[in-house]
This record gives structure tokens, sequence and C-alpha cells, in this order.
């Protein structure tokens, strides 16, 4: 096995990712500025693991904290998240989520440089692929950003591919998510928005809590089944685990991959909705409202080539997605 640093490691994804890799024997440092995580999400992953929790509180974006995190420890690998990741925030904020996104992946890509640390997993996004021209959504799909935030995604990705084809000592795995949901089985960690979620599953969770009155369903005029908008929800321990897996092909054979990770199942807004009412028992009140700018019908994942390379496949479905975020943001509010 391996040690692995983890950027951005006590956020949703992150601190998922850092109880799988405990679990399949690697040792993970966590690096984290607490921007978009609660400092207690420490406490609980050393309640799952039954262990302590080695992190350094800093910034990607602060090279000499970087470089003093890669002289205390010797990495074999780095997984990389910590970043923004708001479709919206990033029309109103451009400037922001390129410094956060772009500059600082170039200074901890420089930092590892120094360390001589050369094997990274750097956490993408489906959104990279813009409007769906074919579906299922495979890793050949034209690239076409749309927002800042997808931009920024499509420029990190190519940095690191132009730093392999300059030192071939690089070996990077690229993994492109679709719509993660879900939370841990311990409900002890899971998806923790600081103020009102712009994604479907937390703010139906937020009309499950009665924290709000009513789902807002962006359309139901789409060219789907039910009318609401399709996306290829992933379990957040599902994709957690590619991860895991992702690193290992890094150590084990140094082999750069680019890889969506997805179901290749699309479930639609009201599909969540009555998955959810199961989950929690009750009836959720929803209102359809106008379309978000931006939306698109349908986009789901072709899975095919994660499967084949890696050996990925997502393992939960819907009903398991929302039975674990209702538990989750039960035991939230009763803290
Ligand atoms: C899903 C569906 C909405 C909220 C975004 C980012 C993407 C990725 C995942 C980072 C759509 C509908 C939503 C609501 C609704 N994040 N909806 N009412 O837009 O597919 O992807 O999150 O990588 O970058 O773009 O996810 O959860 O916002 O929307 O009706 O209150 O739910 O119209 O059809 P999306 P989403």
């Amino acid at each position: 096995m391996g040690r692995i640093l983890l950027t951005g490691g006590a956020g949703f994804i992150g601190s998922h990712t850092y109880v799988e890799l405990v679990a399949a024997g690697h040792e993970v440092v966590i690096v984290d500025n607490f921007s978009n995580a609660r400092r207690d999400v420490i406490d609980r992953l050393e309640v799952i693991t039954e262990a302590p929790v080695l992190f350094h509180e800093g910034d990607v974006l602060d090279k000499r904290f970087l470089e003093d995190v890669f002289r205390q420890h010797d990495f074999d690998a780095v997984i990389h998240f910590a970043a923004k990741k708001a479709v919206g925030e990033s029309v109103e904020q451009p400037l922001l989520y390129f410094q956060t996104n772009c500059t600082g992946f170039a200074t901890l890509l420089g930092a590892m440089k120094d360390a001589r640390v050369f094997r990274i997993v750097f956490s993408s996004t489906a959104t990279v692929y813009g409007n769906p021209v074919s579906l299922p959504c495979a890793e050949d799909h034209p690239i076409a950003p749309l927002s800042p935030y997808a931009h920024s995604k499509v420029t990190c990705e190519t940095l690191l591919r132009q730093l392999k084809e300059s030192d071939d000592r690089w070996a990077y795995g690229i993994l492109r998510y679709f719509n993660p949901a879900g939370a841990h089985d311990s409900a002890l960690i899971g998806e923790d928005p600081n103020d009102i979620p712009n994604n479907l599953m937390p703010y139906i969770a937020k009309v499950a809590t009665g924290e709000l009155p009513h789902l807002n369903v962006f359309g139901n005029d789409y060219d789907t089944p039910d009318g609401t908008g399709i996306r290829d929800y992933i379990h957040v321990v599902d994709l957690a685990r590619g991860h895991v897996q992702s690193v290992n092909k890094l150590i084990d054979e140094d082999d750069s991959h680019v890889l969506n990770l997805g179901t290749g199942t699309g479930y639609s807004v009201m599909d969540m909705l009555r998955s959810y009412e199961k989950a929690c028992g009750k009836e959720l009140p929803y209102k359809i409202a106008p379309r978000r700018a931006g939306d698109i019908d349908c986009f789901f994942a072709d899975p095919a080539l994660a499967r084949d390379y890696l050996g990925f496949e997502a393992q939960r479905g819907l009903d398991e997605m929302c039975r674990s975020s209702w538990n989750w943001v039960s035991r939230l509010r009763n803290r």
C-alpha cells in the first residue's frame, strides 16, 4: 500500500475517499482549509476509521505550506479534491474559480515536482462535456465547457497532459464525476452544504427535514418520460472506491488514464423525489418552477471504460443514495 496526500480531504467526496483509502490499507494525510467543510469532520473520520487522522490545515495556494507538508511526509501519490465546484457561483466569480482551481492546482503540482512526487488523481467533472451530442456519454465525447467552473477543470486537465508530455515521470488519473449523491453508511459523514443547496439531493434532504418548505422542480417540459431533468447519480461511496482503484493503478503501474465515474443509469427529478419519500416515510411537497438557465434534458454516463480498465462498477442505486442521505441529515439535525 502507499502514503497518500488528500487535498480537500475534509470535504464531501474527500472525506468518503479518506475512509475507503484507510480501509484499503493506505496511510493518508489530509490537507484542507475548511472553507467548505466543518472541522469536526476530522473527529468523525477518527470514529469511523477507529484511528487518529493526520491532517494539516492550510491552502493549496500557499506554496510554503505545501512544501512544509511534503517535507514531513514521503508521499507515493496525491489525490486532489481541494477546489470550488458550484457552476452558478463560477459564473458570478470566474476569477475566484481560476485562482482556486487552476492557480491552486499549479501550486500543488509545483510542490509535488520539488518533492519528486509524480502521481496524481485529479477530481474532474462531466460538465467538461457541456451539452451532450450523444448519449450515453463516453470519454471521447467532445469537450465543450459552458461555465467558468467547467473551463477551470478543462484547463487543469490540459495542464496535466502537457506536464506529462514535458516529463514522463508524471502519471495521472483524471476522474470525471457525474452527479455524486448519498452519504456514508455510518451517517457520520455526508453532504453538508453551508447555505441553500444548488444540487437536487441536498435540497430535497432539507425539504425532508423541514428546513425548506418545498422542492422547486426546475421545469417539467423536458424531452424525458416524466418531463423532468434526468441525471446520472452515483453514490459517493462508489465514487470514493473508484478513487482508490485509480490511485492503486498509478502506484502499481504508473499508467495514466481519463475515466468517467457514473452508473450508466439516469434518474429524473421525480424519480429522486419519490425515492426520497420512501426513504423518509413521508410525502414531500414540491412545485413546478421555471427551467433553470443552462440545464439540459438528459445526461448520463457510458461507464464501460472505468469497468474495463479499473474493474470499477457502481454498486449502489438511487434508493440507497436516498436512504443514506436521509440517515445522515436526520442524524445531523439531532446532533
Ligand atoms: C440535477 C437535476 C435540475 C435542484 C451539477 C453541476 C455539476 C456537478 C453536479 C460538480 C437537474 C434539477 C435541481 C433543484 C431541480 N457538480 N433540480 N430543483 O445541474 O446536473 O450538475 O451538480 O461537478 O458540475 O452542474 O445537478 O443537482 O443541480 O440538478 O429541479 O432545487 O435536478 O434541473 O435536472 P446538475 P443538480
